[in-house]
């Protein structure tokens, strides 16, 4: 019998949002100034109001934290800093509950010189298989011309043990000596340590430094063949003994390198592009979309069941061993002035920071990452704008505490400021008074809620995760526009690297008949015909089409676009659904929500249950900010169900209608079926459909309310389950 996965479809890790974040850094519960299992556990309602559905975790293990835990004492065990195996557990099973995956870090090229297994190979005899965990030479030599990874801190990638009377070979820091996978322990110890954590129910292992595994003299000693069998036996006994995990590779190679990493979908199931990632940064400071459109035409296919992981910046440096010597001179140049932000090969900055904070420019490269071919993942903090300090030494400048709030320590932790495990931000710029998540939930055109509505937008569509990408060559090289397909779902992306407003004209004969509709706001644009596509488009902005099939011939025919009948338009979005309504319980039918005509629509129905009046106010002055933002200024309606006892609602709406004058609110009463917990009956559904109807709407936003959560929240995300079909119109 396989174990399950919390995740019902094998195939989960290609929709989901990840979001990367280390414990120490996230929240602190017991006032160590160490962040633990159980701060993280009190930060999974911001995690999921956020709508991200994957939490890739740092090494939580015991370890010296020499390489922030990268160099791991004991594989099967919890930093005791962090809490312990069973606060782990708690967290992991309250996050499966939220429907959040899990993926942690299986760090299978070495260990800590503290490991008990390096501690018994230096006294074991020579040639022993105790010895012979690690790798040994009596010179430097061997393997001669193997680059140094951490070239700033290690000048070989040897290093000499007394004990052993021998060099251990280590490709990053020399306190982690590589494990010698020509050992068949070495691996039965590794899959041990696998299943440890699989067992306890991890969604998925991101395979750190793999291409680093085995090593055979006169080579690179990177991506051997002996390294991909090592990977195939790890892929063959998750496969055999458990269901919907998945395998993360971290390969910093070029990507036809890191394609044998797929393998025919007996390796890894998804693995970084590391090489998009710097020319995303490149593009943008060149104004011209070929650093990316030539990176991603030399990017291989991958099999269907495989996916690229996709990101702008991680907890290391910004990588450039993946440039040419002139992009990375460029790099340099563009993004490291300062030479403090130079580590290694690489900037050690965050993204708010390297785009010198500008907000369009945040923007944009969000765009690119959440619009392109693979799973995006997030850095925690990235979605707050937080900033860096170059003060502290190794990578750590990025690796500092969340910014929650205005208060000390910016609610990361009550300990003294002093014995923080690192100092929270605090410059004027990016310090945790200006910056933190408590602010920016307050404020309807934060970065963070621009962020949420984003992840929910990007829910809506599966082409995203799933479709084909195909580059457009319009003349402007500063615009970059590509058509990403699914089925008959077809969305064209186009967007502008330049600070200056561009034109472009674009050729989509191919589409000729149908109706762009822009997904923001959903507005209609003018009918796609054989001639080119004239759009004007603002500094750095970006738009997203659906391109919306013309109605089928039969339909009366129109003497004008105006008069043509639309196709529908509707799409769902709702939020925090509750931790019962599980894919295995929602509803497959629902929601049957239809409307007609609804291009010319131009209400939305935003049914909101059970929100206390406070609550309602709060949902409604984010939404509709954004809303109206999204929609140039267009008269929305807003309806919303009254609750028991009421007759209407003038306070709102005097108070919204103060805040923003081209917005009208329709309150409706609701019935019993529509005042639960999701699912609803299908009564339910039926009831919201004749709703959103009644009220000429063009988008319905549930905004659910979990028993768990102590209050309502306007984050967008689709239904459980339903992302494909039911959040389109029938
Ligand atoms: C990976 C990690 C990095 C770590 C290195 C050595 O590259 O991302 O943080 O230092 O492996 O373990
Ligand atoms: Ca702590």
């Amino acid at each position: 019998m396989k174990k399950p996965g919390s995740a019902s479809n094998p195939l989960w890790f290609k929709d989901a949002i990840l979001y990367e974040l280390h414990v120490r850094a996230f929240a602190d519960s017991n006032a160590d100034g160490i962040g633990d299992f159980t701060g993280l556990l009190g930060k999974l309602d911001y995690l999921q109001e956020l709508g991200v559905t994957c939490l890739w975790l740092l090494p939580f293990f015991p370890s010296p934290l020499r390489d922030d835990g990268y160099d791991i004492a004991d594989y099967k065990d919890v930093h005791p800093s962090y809490g312990t195996l069973d606060d782990f557990q708690r967290f992991l099973n309250a996050a499966h509950q939220r429907g959040m995956q899990v993926l942690i870090e299986l760090v299978m090229n070495h260990t800590s010189d503290q490991h008990p297994w390096f501690q018994r190979a230096r006294n074991a005899p020579a040639g022993s298989p105790e010895r012979n965990f690690y790798i040994w030479s009596e010179s430097k030599e061997r393997f001669a011309g193997v680059p140094i990874i951490f070239n700033d801190t290690e000048s070989s990638n040897w290093a000499w043990d007394p004990a052993a009377g021998a060099y251990y070979w280590h490709r990053f820091f020399s306190h982690q000596p590589d494990l010698n996978y020509d050992n068949p322990f070495v691996l039965d110890e590794m899959l041990d340590a696998m299943r440890f954590w699989l067992d306890r129910g991890v969604d998925g292992l991101r395979l750190d430094a793999i291409p680093y595994l085995v090593e055979r003299d006169g080579t690179r000693c990177e991506n051997l063949p002996e390294t991909h069998a090592i990977i195939r036996t790890v892929r063959t006994v998750i496969d055999a003994e458990y269901s919907n995990r998945f395998l993360l590779a971290e390969a910093n190679q070029w990507p036809s390198d890191v394609r044998p990493y797929f393998g025919e979908n007996d390796e890894c199931n998804m693995a970084f592009h590391f090489p998009l990632m710097p020319r995303m940064y490149v593009a943008v400071r060149q104004e011209d979309r070929l650093p990316i459109v030539d990176i991603m035409q030399q990017t291989p296919a991958i099999p269907d069941t495989c996916q690229w992981g996709l990101f702008l910046r991680n907890h290391d440096e910004l990588t450039l061993e993946m440039v040419t010597r002139d992009e990375r001179d460029y790099m340099y140049l563009a993004y490291s002035s300062d030479p403090r932000t130079r580590i290694n090969l690489g900037i050690r900055r965050r993204l708010a920071p390297l785009l010198d904070n500008n907000r369009d420019r945040i923007e944009l490269l969000n765009s690119l990452l959440f619009s392109f071919p693979g799973t995006p993942i997030l850095y925690y903090g990235d979605e707050i704008g937080m900033g860096d300090n170059l003060d502290l030494g190794d990578r750590n400048g990025v690796r500092t505490p969340m910014q929650w709030n205005s208060t000390s320590n910016g609610g990361f932790s009550t300990a003294a400021p002093s014995s923080l495990y690192a100092p929270v931000i605090s410059d004027p710029v990016y310090g945790y008074q200006a910056v933190n998540v408590e602010e920016q939930r307050k404020n309807p055109s934060s970065l963070l809620q621009w962020v949420r509505n984003m992840i929910g937008l990007r829910k809506l569509f599966a082409v995203f995760g799933r479709g084909t990408l195909r580059f457009l060559n319009p003349a402007n090289r500063k615009v970059i526009a590509y058509v990403r397909q699914l089925g008959d779902e077809s969305v064209l992306c186009v967007a502008n690297l330049s600070r200056f407003a561009q034109p472009v004209a674009l050729d989509l004969a191919e589409f000729d008949g149908r109706t762009p509709m822009e997904v923001f706001g959903y507005s209609a644009f003018p009918l796609i015909t054989a001639q080119p596509y004239s759009l004007s488009l603002a500094p750095y902005s970006f738009l997203w089409f659906e391109l919306q099939a013309a109605i089928a011939a039969d339909a009366p025919g129109p003497a004008d676009a105006e008069q043509r009948p639309q196709p529908n338009t509707q799409r769902v979005l709702a939020t925090n659904p509750s931790p019962e309504s599980s894919p295995a319980t929602a509803s497959p039918s629902h929601p049957a929500v239809e409307v007609h005509d609804a291009v010319a629509a131009k209400s939305v129905l935003l049914h909101a249950i059970p929100a206390t009046p406070q609550e309602l106010r709060q949902l409604i002055s984010s939404l509709s900010q954004s809303l109206v933002e999204s929609s140039s200024g267009l008269g929305i309606t807003l309806a919303f169900p009254l609750r028991d006892g009421e007759s209407n609602a003038p306070a709102i709406d005097a108070e919204l209608n103060h805040a923003s004058s081209n917005l009208l609110l329709a309150p409706y009463r609701a019935s019993a079926a529509l005042r639960q917990s999701w699912p609803y009956p299908a009564s339910g559904y039926a009831e919201l459909a004749r709703l959103a109807a009644q009220h000429n709407a063009r988008a319905v936003v549930q905004l659910g309310r979990s028993p768990t959560l102590s209050s309502a929240t306007a984050q967008i995300s689709p239904l459980p389950d339903t992302t494909s079909t039911a959040t389109r119109a029938c």
